[in-house]
């Protein structure tokens, strides 16, 4: 059916006639090295939900992947996302508190300069790719702001990142790997220069996350904690939100009906940016470890079976979505699984939201009748859906 670890050709490209066939056919596909794929959305939310039987920790999962011991094995232990309470539950804490309505409020004008500015560096250009000049460009200012680091340093980011979450794919080059060990070794030893400025000069705590993350170190956070938990809130906030606002914009120029439906009225931009994110989900896939045997359909599963769970299939799961391939851009209920959901439920959603709408909304005012051109790349990942390269005439018509 789908292995993961041997994909079918054009399963980049459009991956959504497999996930239908999973969906309908295999709603527990067994993958050949034993692990087992679920797809559709009652098992997801089942599992989100049950954090006793079906844990996030991936140590035994990442030990003979990455190498014990290694950096990305330190890194991805270490997140957040991959670890189950007390440690989950102390971090998670403070990232929330550090998401809090004021600290976003506060940080909503930024980001509207931030995205005029780059429209208008555009308006000069009469094609440019999405991805360099306006998509890949916002998140990495946005969470360059939230750590409070330096315009000026913030040039390595987007590469270390990419290759730190290219990392989690099922298949890896011997390059791929040690390109990945390298940017947690390059992130982390930069960071330490950061953390050691913000212990002489700290911000305020209540808008500034690295602030927060050090005034609960010590008892709560070790320094490699609080490293890789940095590193960790750039790569889950950059990648996923460019993935967000690529897609919503390759969406937008093959339906030019909902597209003139939003420049008539911008307010759908709301529930619209949910729809963008349950159809074209930047994350496609979760993973969870079960700590006893399950059952789903009627098939048993041992204890200690990695899951993958397709948030892209879920998403389109004809059980719970009237209609899952057409977009609806004022659709409600909408509770897609974009981002998880249960106790490791995305913290970034607000930001990742707000990121969206103002994105959109700018680029439909400015550049209306934007059209991609040929020569648009998916960026070839399976966890991660989006463009790697998204060329546009930005004054078509
Ligand atoms: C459209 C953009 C985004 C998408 C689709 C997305 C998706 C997700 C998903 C699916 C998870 C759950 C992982 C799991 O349970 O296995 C997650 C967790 C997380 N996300 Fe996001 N994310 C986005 C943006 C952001 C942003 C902007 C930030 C922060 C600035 C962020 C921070 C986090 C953190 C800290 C976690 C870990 C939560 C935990 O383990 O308790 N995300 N995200």
């Amino acid at each position: 059916m789908v292995d993961l670890k041997a994909l079918p050709e054009g399963f980049h490209e459009n991956p959504y006639p497999h996930y239908a066939q999973l969906l309908e056919e295999a709603p527990v596909c067994l993958q050949p090295d034993g692990s087992v794929l679920l797809s559709r959305y009652d098992d997801l939310d089942l599992v989100y939900r049950d954090a006793t039987r079906f844990i996030s920790d991936k140590k035994a999962v990442f030990a003979p992947k990455f190498g014990d011991g290694s950096p990305l094995f330190e890194h991805h232990t270490t997140s957040l996302v991959f670890n189950d309470p007390p440690l989950h539950s102390r971090i998670r804490k403070v990232m929330v508190g550090a998401m809090n309505p004021r600290a976003l409020k506060h940080m909503e004008p930024g980001l509207i300069a931030l995205v005029e500015g780059l429209l208008d560096e555009m308006a000069g250009q009469d094609q440019v790719d999405l991805i360099e000049s306006f998509a890949g460009a916002i998140p990495i200012e946005v969470i360059g702001n939230l750590l409070g680091i330096p315009h000026e340093e913030r040039g390595p980011l987007r590469d270390w990142s990419l290759a730190i979450l290219g990392a989690l794919e099922p298949v890896l080059t011997e390059a791929e790997l040690e390109l990945g060990h390298a940017s947690v070794r390059e992130f982390k030893e930069y960071l330490k220069g950061v953390v050691a400025d913000r212990r002489a000069n700290p911000g305020d705590p209540e808008v500034d996350v690295l602030t927060r993350l050090l005034q609960t170190e010590g008892e709560a956070l070790t320094e490699v904690e609080l490293l890789q938990n940095c590193i960790f809130i750039l790569n889950a906030g950059h990648e996923t939100t460019t993935n967000l606002i690529s897609n919503a914009l390759g969406l937008l120029d093959k339906d030019r009906s909902a597209r003139a439906a939003l420049i008539e009225n911008p307010k759908l931009l709301t529930t619209a940016v949910d729809e963008f994110l349950r159809m074209e989900s930047p994350n496609q896939f979760g993973n969870r470890l079960t700590t006893e045997e399950v059952e789903f359909h009627g098939v048993t599963i041992p204890a200690g079976t990695d899951l993958h769970l397709c948030i892209g299939a879920a998403n389109r799961d004809p059980r719970r979505f009237d209609d899952p391939g057409v977009m609806k851009l004022d659709r409600r209920p909408n509770k897609h699984l974009a981002f998880g959901g249960g106790g490791h439920t995305c913290v970034g959603l607000t930001l990742a939201r707000m990121e969206g709408r103002i994105a959109v909304e700018g680029m439909l005012h400015h550049f209306p009748n934007y059209e991609l051109t040929e020569g648009a790349k998916m960026g070839g990942r399976v966890r991660f859906r989006g463009f790697a390269y998204q060329p546009a005439l930005l004054n078509k018509g």
